[in-house]
């Protein structure tokens, strides 16, 4: 078979294939070129999804006719003043996206420069059929209808207008997060999606459009190493979401899905949250142009950094210091699902700004759930609770010295009840203790090694051979965590110290679900976070306390160690150790207030 060069509108379709596979990221590519224009705001009308019909609008610089003309033909681009690619600020630099999208739907472009007037070029699936005047005001008006009418193999695999109108929900929600310089509005099927002003604070933008509960259960992020900037907002571990979806990743203002990203914001969370949770972010990593390739992919979504180990360490690293700052601050609400079942009473306006972030302590809008409670009738319970009092001998203190209160007794063995100058405390113990395992565990790692207690009797554990052969290479660090182990035989271990920090462990177990933690990671995952989830189960261990009756000693002891131990506002598994109802809030449900 002879070789023949194709014709521009074959290589138009088949570039088409990898920039448009679907509407959402014709969407990307027509609003990233209004960005690229200048536009100060851009409107968007999307019909069934963005199959039917996607309209453009915006008031950027326009194009002139003869513009209009090269701006479809390929490799025609007015983004790349001179030939670096590394230097381009913009979003596009390909020259690629109009033609292709142009070859595989009916594309109606009409431009105007300020002080000209407008003009329209028609072009259906690759043949330009109109062209002329228009009347529009200075910007550029793009409409893309019947997106792959023309090629079946394609349409075929359209998912449902639901589903295609998802993604592009996803892809404008980036791009508005990247520029809250620039005022977004969305239509979907002629309802109003969300009309964003300009010149909103980052972080405001971000919780508009993703959780506006977001501002109060979020910090702010801003880390620096070299010539690496990461900034933005990061949920704090209680504030999870069972799915990955809402995390937004830029980099150099250009929204990416990056592995690397993904996985080092799966490592700063590790030991915070459930593996099967996921924190909501928006970060923004901006560094030279030159440390970064953003030519990896058609579609732009993915960069290669010159660096990648300084951008991992800095968000692993940054943002779990980031996040341990935080102490004992928890969530400020309770779940979603729990407070709607509390709404017996319209809930008190939630105070929208960013600036009280760090303010007040959590759970603010508790007491609609206390006064359903307190107006149900009373009746003798079968079973006598078995809550104890204390005397309250001690003061109450100050809110500067002890942010969580002195104990005054404990319900169901299991929560600590203390007062607060400010409110009433009501600690999970049993959460809270697995906390500062954790976080003594940790911090023997980092120092001296965990202090070991030596068994009485070594314990032998049978256990298969990978297994075996998995906890001896870890033997060196497992030792440094306070275990000691040795190779007994190709199917045993023998175990001769625990750490002292857990008390008396029952060995077999604690062995057993290292093995099985050891076998669950991922290879990719560095030695230290390795030894990192490792400790984490041994915590899970080392919560002797649960359901334990605890003296008020015991349990100030407990509260006293939170307030100055980092992280210990959650358990291991992301859920929150303690919660406060405020005096206000108490005064409320009696009606003094
Ligand atoms: N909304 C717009 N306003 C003004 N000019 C535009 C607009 N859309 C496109 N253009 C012009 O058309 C050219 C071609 O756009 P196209 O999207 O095909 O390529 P690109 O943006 O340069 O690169 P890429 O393929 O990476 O997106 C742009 O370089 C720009 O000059
Ligand atoms: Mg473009």
């Amino acid at each position: 078979m002879s070789i023949r060069r194709l014709p521009e509108s074959l290589v138009n379709r088949i570039a088409a294939g990898e920039v448009v596979e679907r509407p959402a990221a014709a969407l990307k590519e027509v609003v990233e070129n209004a960005i690229d224009a200048g536009a100060s705001r851009i409107a968007v009308r999307l019909s069934e999804g963005g199959i039917a019909q996607m309209v453009v609008e915006d008031d950027g610089c326009g194009m002139t006719p003869a513009d209009l003309a090269l701006a479809l033909e390929r490799h025609a681009t007015s983004k790349l003043p001179d030939e670096a690619i590394e230097n381009v600020v913009t979003l596009g630099f390909r020259g690629e996206a109009l033609p292709s999208i142009a070859s595989v739907a009916r594309l109606t472009i009409e431009s105007r420069p300020a002080g000209a007037s407008g003009w329209r070029r028609i072009v259906d699936n690759g043949v330009l059929v109109e062209e002329g005047p228009a009347a529009l005001p200075p910007g550029t008006r793009l409409t893309i209808a019947e997106l792959f009418a023309r090629v079946p193999a394609r349409r075929k695999f359209l998912r449902s207008a639901r589903s295609e109108y998802a993604a592009a929900l996803d892809v404008l929600r980036r791009l508005a997060m990247a520029r809250p310089d620039i005022a977004f509005a969305l239509e979907h099927d002629g309802r109003r999606i969300f009309d964003l002003q300009a010149g909103q604070a980052r972080e405001e933008r971000v919780a508009l459009l993703v959780d506006r509960a977001l501002a109060d259960n979020a910090i702010l992020v801003d880390l620096v190493r070299e010539h690496v900037r990461i900034s933005g907002v990061a949920s704090l571990p209680t504030f999870n979401r069972g799915v990955a979806d809402h995390q937004y990743l830029f980099v150099n203002g250009r929204p990416v899905k990056d592995r690397l990203l993904v996985g080092a914001l799966r490592a700063a969370y590790a030991d915070l949250l459930a593996r099967d949770r996921h924190p909501v972010v928006a970060l923004f990593i901006d560094l030279p142009g030159t440390e970064v390739d953003v030519n990896v992919h058609p579609a732009k979504t993915e960069v290669r950094f010159r660096d990648p180990a300084l951008v991992r360490g800095l968000i692993v690293g940054g943002l779990r210091r980031t996040l341990s700052e935080q102490g004992f601050r928890s969530v400020q609400r309770p779940a979603a699902g729990m407070e709607a079942a509390w709404q017996v009473e319209p809930a008190a306006p939630s105070a929208p700004a960013f600036g009280g972030l760090f303010g007040a302590g959590p759970v603010r809008d508790l007491p609609p759930a206390m006064v359903a409670e307190a107006t149900r009738s009373w009746t003798a319970p079968d079973v006598m609770p078995q809550g104890r009092a204390e005397v309250a001998l001690a003061p109450p203190p100050e809110s500067s010295d002890h942010p969580l209160g002195i104990a005054r007794g404990q319900i169901a063995n299991t929560y600590i009840v203390a007062e607060a100058e400010d409110g009433l405390v009501l600690v999970d113990q049993h959460a809270a203790h697995e906390r500062l395992v954790l976080e003594g565990l940790r911090a023997g790692l980092a120092g001296q090694g965990v202090a070991v207690q030596g068994l009485l009797l070594p314990e032998v554990v049978e256990l298969d051979e990978p297994a075996c052969d998995r906890l001896e290479a870890a033997a060196v660090d497992l030792a440094q965590l306070g275990v000691e182990i040795e190779r007994f035989g190709p199917g045993a271990v023998v175990v001769r110290g625990t750490p002292a920090l857990l008390g008396n462990p029952d060995a077999q177990r604690l062995v057993r679900d290292i093995a099985d933690d050891l076998a669950g990671f991922d290879v990719a995952l560095g030695l230290a976070e390795r030894i990192d989830h490792v400790a984490a189960t041994m915590a899970c261990h080392g919560s002797v306390r649960a359901g334990r009756v605890l003296n008020v000693t015991e349990m100030n002891a407990l509260l006293r160690q939170m307030e100055v131990t980092p992280r210990s506002g959650q358990c291991n598994h992301g859920r929150p150790t303690w919660v406060k109802l405020s005096m206000g809030d108490v005064e409320r449900l009696f009606g003094r207030k």
